[in-house]
């Protein structure tokens, strides 16, 4: 996790790092810090907190912000407390070089017992500071040069990095490097931007090169890069890309936060990610690159096992129902960080799928290259265009829900399970395991979703309504069936992420096997209840809960009476058919978890203890 950002130029450095940090702090936002370099010297600020917080001491400090190179860092905390000490830049013994860093450094242990060995002493407790020190160790020893005590350190560590060095005597130049975490170089002709993502410097240059494992770049003030590979100093030709970002994507715009926005946003998101993918939807025809140049794959495919974590993960459990449904291929479903800690039985015709909306998962980008180590064909569905899982898949599709900033994924859960409805069609249509009647009622129906999502959030006040009764409680329960199981998951995961509330989801039949003994007047169960899915069961279930005296929010179609009159309240949603109902039942415990969240007065777009995206396992 951790952001980490840096420029090189003739611009102030300062309004740079700190805008470029404010637009990272989805990747961590525990305590953040920056260095600015003027000649033979530098100044430094860091603190526990959030940028803001950082901004406030650097002006009651009186730091000195002046300076045409820094470097800047947000951090997640992995190695140590978040406190002011450990927050990053890091410095070495010597105080002449300077360090930020986004990743674990697995071996850092034994390398600070040689340099304790060898005098060197930490005031922090991370791994950074090992390998700063290490650095200047070698490069004392061995009087090197930065950049070659840089690569030889690296090429002795065990463990995952993207970081910036400079040399407080040599401010014109920073030495940036990257394994495993993410890492983008915007260029212009006389300025280097440096970030986790293009995002922090898309306002300055178009022009980005993202760096692969293994490579590292000498970045010097007025001089061409210099793209060098970490092992042996070869050096590269770098491959310059034009960034399309659109910056309305990344502002709140009318909404309180990101996350209320990127709700908000799903019918436009779902028309995004079928857009020249469902072609014609009253004949249905459905184009998915990857698929169609793999097809001989999919249609062979003897089993699918999806692996992904958190919210993607419940995606691909739904992913799971709509493959085995239409496709009727057997699907598994994986944690990625149980997948790639095991010895995985990976047949030859066996496919996987990884899900990620950063693509920069560790445990997912893990399971994926164990996947392909052992031979497997990997589709991976991302959202981060450019992202390390999207570069090293075998074939994939995006889902095209723009960026999401808000912690909790929302838009990108949606675009998730359009890819993979469109996918499990496409692939039952190429077995002929789905009947074409079928097959063009569900194309022609996927093309009204967006306005059903509509619909749905216009329910957004008596939402709020039903949150002001329960934003107190303790624990909630989410109940679903069927494909309906995995939303009940991703609603409690929601509110259990921004409200801090306990919240469990079940599958509604298996309640009667424990959690009914959790039910009493103070416990609310959300609970899926629409026509299409097991009607008469969830009656039934519910009945139980009301018995026991339990309060039921349910999720009805409109025009339901048999709930309606059981549930102490109702969020109606259009009626739709079984296998597409996540993609809108989801959309209420969203706004749910949202509306809890902001009554209790939480910070919904940067809950606590998490990040954007977990690039630690
Ligand atoms: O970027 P990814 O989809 O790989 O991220 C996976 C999880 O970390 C992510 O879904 C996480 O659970 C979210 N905070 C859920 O809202």
């Amino acid at each position: 996790m951790c952001g980490i950002i840096g420029y090189l130029g003739y611009r102030e450095a300062y309004p740079i790092l700190i805008n470029g940090l404010k637009k990272l702090e989805y990747r961590g936002y525990d305590s953040s810090g920056i260095a600015i370099f003027y000649k033979n010297g530098y100044s430094l600020c860091k603190t526990k907190g959030r940028v803001y917080e950082l901004e406030r001491k650097i002006y009651y400090d009186k730091v000195k912000i002046s300076g045409t190179t820094g470097i800047g860092h947000t951090r997640w905390a992995t190695h140590g407390v978040p406190n002011d000490i450990n927050a990053h830049p890091h410095v070495s013994n010597s105080n002449d070089l300077i360090m930020i860093h986004n990743g674990i450094i697995e071996n850092y242990h034994a390398i600070k017992i040689i340099l304790s060995k060898n005098g060197f002493t930490f005031k922090s407790k991370t791994d950074t500071e090992v390998l700063i020190n290490f650095i200047e160790f070698l490069r004392k020893e061995n009087k090197f040069s930065l950049e070659e005590a840089v690569r030889i350190s690296l090429n002795e560590i065990v463990g995952a990095y993207s970081i910036a060095v400079v040399d407080k005597y040599y401010p014109d130049k920073i030495i940036i490097a990257k394994l495993g975490s993410p890492l983008a170089l915007g260029i212009n002709e006389k300025e280097f931007f440096i970030a986790s993502d293009p995002i922090p410097f898309v306002d300055y240059t178009n022009n980005a090169l993202y760096l692969k494992d293994g490579e590292m770049a000498i970045l010097k003030k007025g001089k061409e890069l210099d793209l060098r590979k970490i092992v042996d100093n070869h050096k590269l030709h770098p491959i310059i890309k034009k960034l399309k970002i659109n910056l309305k994507q990344i502002e709140k715009g009318k909404y309180k936060y990101f996350m209320l926005k990127e709700i908000h946003e799903q019918p436009k998101t779902i028309l995004d990610t079928l857009r020249g993918r469902l072609l014609i939807s009253e004949c249905g025809m459905i184009y998915i690159d990857g698929i169609e140049s793999n097809k001989d794959i999919f249609i062979n495919a003897k089993c699918i096992t999806i692996v992904a974590c958190g919210t993607s993960w419940h995606a691909s459990l739904i992913g799971e129902y709509l493959l085995e449904e239409f496709a009727r291929i057997p699907v598994e479903v994986e944690y990625a960080s149980e997948f790639r800690y095991r010895n995985p039985i990976i047949g030859k015709k066996n496919v996987i799928i990884v899900i990620s909306q950063s693509g920069e998962t560790a445990d997912t980008l893990s399971a994926l290259k164990l996947a392909k180590k052992k031979g497997a064909f990997v589709f991976g569905i991302c959202n981060v265009v450019g992202s390390s899982i999207a570069r090293i898949v075998d074939a994939g599709a995006y889902t095209h829900a723009g960026p999401e900033i808000g912690v909790a994924s929302t838009k990108s859960f949606t675009a998730q399970i359009t890819v993979l409805v469109l996918l499990a069609l496409k692939i039952g249509k190429y077995r002929s395991t789905i009947n074409d009647y079928r097959y063009k009622c569900l194309c022609q129906e996927l093309r009204s979703i967006p306005e059903k999502i509509d619909h749905v959030l216009k329910t957004d006040n008596s939402i709020r309504e039903i949150s002001k009764i329960y934003h107190n409680v303790n624990n909630f329960l989410y109940l679903g069936r069927g494909i309906n199981f995995p939303v009940a998951l991703e609603g409690a995961l929601k509110l259990k992420e921004i409200s801090y509330i306990h919240a469990e989801g079940y599958p509604a039949a298996e309640m009667k096997h424990g959690p009914i003994a959790l039910i009493d007047e103070n416990m609310p169960v959300v609970i899926i209840a629409i026509k299409k899915g097991f009607y008469d069961k969830i009656v039934g279930n519910i009945q139980e809960i009301k018995a026991r005296k339990g309060k039921v929010i349910a999720i009805v179609n409109e025009g339901d009476i048999q709930v309606s009159m059981l549930a102490d309240h109702v969020i109606k949603i259009p009626y739709l058919s079984e296998e597409l109902s996540p993609l809108v039942t989801v959309i209420p415990l969203q706004l749910l978890a949202y509306q809890i969240a902001c009554i209790r007065g939480e910070n919904v777009d940067q809950p606590r203890n998490l990040a954007k995206s977990v690039t630690v396992e």
